[in-house]
């Protein structure tokens, strides 16, 4: 996968998979499927750091776990986000940052927000990194928000949605992340630009899907929200064996002389 082949698998209609990848075991596992592409999240630094939000990651943190994806899925296509504000404190502080990123091994870079990035997407564009959007619900604007809220709900939203679509398109953007809108303004939005949207939480009309890698594979039973389906019982399967191994080390079962050194 490369940017021009997003453009072409919009063309030729073919959905495109994206899921989160954060360290090195899980990309060497993900190296080895058939998923189009990795995100770096910013998600990280809830799911593997326990913050109560994104907008604790930082450029320091994002660079380290880009790295370690990169030398474990050397097949794929990776996007790493820009941290929380890396867009907002100057062009000089954002190229800074993006320079770290695709040192560390991205392939493109996800900025959050709408219309007011228009100006630094379009410098990193130009500047030859590609750019991937992100619209809708964009968790690094969560205390602006009010928290974890389908957006475009009501015409006046849903337009000034569709509107920054285009304007990022515009900028150069090679693709879209559409994040909890209404299944109609996921379509609307999708039809009506050439490059690929990627749907979380946005229907099933968006030109690819994105899930958190830990969401599908059930790792935390009890997030389930609406637009997420669990593809494994990662909880059991991972608590069910480190159970077993207790059970055996407590019953004297392991390790058995085939599994020692003579
Ligand atoms: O940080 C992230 O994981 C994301 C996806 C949810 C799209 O931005």
């Amino acid at each position: 996968m490369n940017v021009q082949t997003f453009a072409q698998r919009k063309q030729q209609q073919q959905k495109i998979s994206m899921v989160t990848c954060y360290d090195h075991w899980s990309a060497q596992i993900l190296n080895k499927t058939d998923i189009d592409c990795l995100l770096v999240g910013d998600s990280l630094a809830v799911v593997m750091y326990g913050f109560e939000s994104t907008v604790h990651a930082t450029t320091d943190m994002m660079a380290l776990h880009v790295g370690a994806v990169a030398r474990g899925a050397p097949n794929k296509f990776i996007i790493a986000d820009m941290p929380f504000l890396t867009c907002s404190k100057g062009v000089r502080y954002a190229m800074d940052t993006v320079q770290r990123l695709m040192q560390a091994g991205a392939h493109a870079v996800k900025v959050e927000g709408d219309a007011h990035q228009v100006d630094i997407i379009r410098h990193i564009v130009e500047a030859g990194v590609p750019v991937m959007g992100h619209l809708g619900l964009t968790p690094q604007s969560i205390h602006n928000l009010g928290g974890h809220r389908v957006q475009g709900k009501d015409e006046a939203n849903a337009a000034k949605i569709a509107e920054s679509a285009r304007r990022l398109e515009d900028a150069g953007c090679f693709a879209l992340v559409l994040e909890c809108v209404p299944t109609r303004l996921g379509g609307c939005v999708s039809q009506a630009l050439k490059i690929p949207t990627i749907g979380i939480g946005a229907g099933p009309h968006t030109d690819g899907q994105v899930l958190v890698l830990q969401d599908l594979l059930g790792v935390n039973p009890e997030f389930k929200p609406k637009f997420l389906r669990q593809y494994a019982s990662g909880n059991s399967v991972i608590g069910d064996a480190v159970n077993h191994f207790h059970g055996d080390v407590v019953a004297g079962n392991f390790p058995t002389a085939a599994e020692s050194y003579r």
